[in-house]
């Protein structure tokens, strides 16, 4: 178990995560910002772009970019919220115990709104990142947002976990968990379609927001023979995207071929706002495990082992 606060790269503060049985995990300060998620083999399970910029105000391709307090570009921010570009702190008082029994790492982190950011979004928060590594691999973020206007001014925010998942090859991937859903065609200016395939399955561009999507979503890597799991606590939606050929060559920070081998899953809350009233906290937890596929057995019946 160790956690240790290092340079990145450009300079750019991070902390090293690492568990008893070598499983790790990285985090820049720059966007409370999860880059690197490693097995006991030291296999990276998150996406990061070749291509990258580690160069802030531009948020980092790939990894786990927190998206708050709005998602997309539907809204007056910019586009995912301004979360993923500011430099968060450690958290020195955390107001939060450690996990009990846990063998893991973690660290506290924390963003308030600067006098700049007050101008754009009129609202005070405190927002809390715990980000865990371990037992046995399991990656953790717990977000907890509070409402701490003076003003008596309750707010409302949309959220995701934007999570980028390295994958072997995008054409062999499915993603479970999400049929017979209705959701919105990011495609189609959000036109409310259900969704009918028994997984999803990837063959072109796609970019979808599924409503009240069950708590636990499983991406099944075949060629890799592993299925990641995905647990959310708090996060009724979830995002199902891959660029393809077309958007990835018009990214300049994302490699033209790299949509082959990534796929974005991002747990959040969506469709209807979270909205705090002074005082009021809320959670959004996610968890990231793996597992080889013969434990999944073609379904989300998933073992004890989570
Ligand atoms: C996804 C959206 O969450 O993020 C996509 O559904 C968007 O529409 C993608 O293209 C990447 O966004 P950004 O701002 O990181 O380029």
């Amino acid at each position: 178990m160790a956690v240790e606060q290092v340079k990145g790269l450009n300079g750019l503060e991070k902390v090293l995560l690492k568990d008893s049985t070598g499983c790790s995990a990285e985090v820049y300060l720059y966007g409370g910002h999860v880059t690197s998620w490693k097995n006991e083999k030291g296999e990276e399970l998150l996406f990061l772009s070749n291509k990258a910029l580690f160069e802030p105000p531009k948020a980092i391709r790939g990894g786990i970019p927190i998206c708050f307090p709005q998602f997309s570009n539907l809204g007056p921010l910019v586009a995912h919220g301004f979360a993923r570009n500011r430099i968060w702190s450690i958290d020195t008082d955390p107001q939060i115990a450690p996990t009990p029994n846990s063998s893991g790492s973690f660290v506290d982190l924390i963003l308030k709104p600067s006098e700049e950011d007050s101008k754009i979004w009129p609202h005070s928060f405190e927002y809390r990142l715990r980000v865990e590594v371990g037992p046995g691999g399991i990656l953790t973020l717990t977000s907890r947002i509070r409402n701490t206007n003076p003003d008596g001014k309750s707010f409302s925010f949309t959220f995701a976990y934007h999570t980028y998942f390295s994958v072997s090859d995008i054409s062999e991937v499915r993603v479970e968990g999400l049929e017979t859903l209705d959701y919105l065609d990011n495609l189609q200016e959000r036109k409310r379609l259900t969704e009918q395939g028994d997984a999803i399955t990837f063959e072109g561009e796609l970019d979808r927001i599924y409503l009240q999507a069950p708590r636990k979503i499983a991406i099944l890597d075949h060629e890799k023979n592993r299925t990641f799991v995905v647990i959310k606590d708090g996060l009724p939606d979830a995002v199902v995207w891959n660029p393809w050929d077309k958007k990835a060559k018009a990214m300049s920070d994302f490699g033209d071929e790299e949509y082959k081998h990534m796929v974005c899953v991002e747990a959040g809350a969506i469709e209807d706002p979270v909205t705090l009233k002074p005082s009021e906290e809320w959670t959004g937890r996610l968890q990231l495990s793996l597992l080889p596929n013969t434990h999944v057995g073609g379904s989300l019946d998933l073992p004890n082992a989570l």
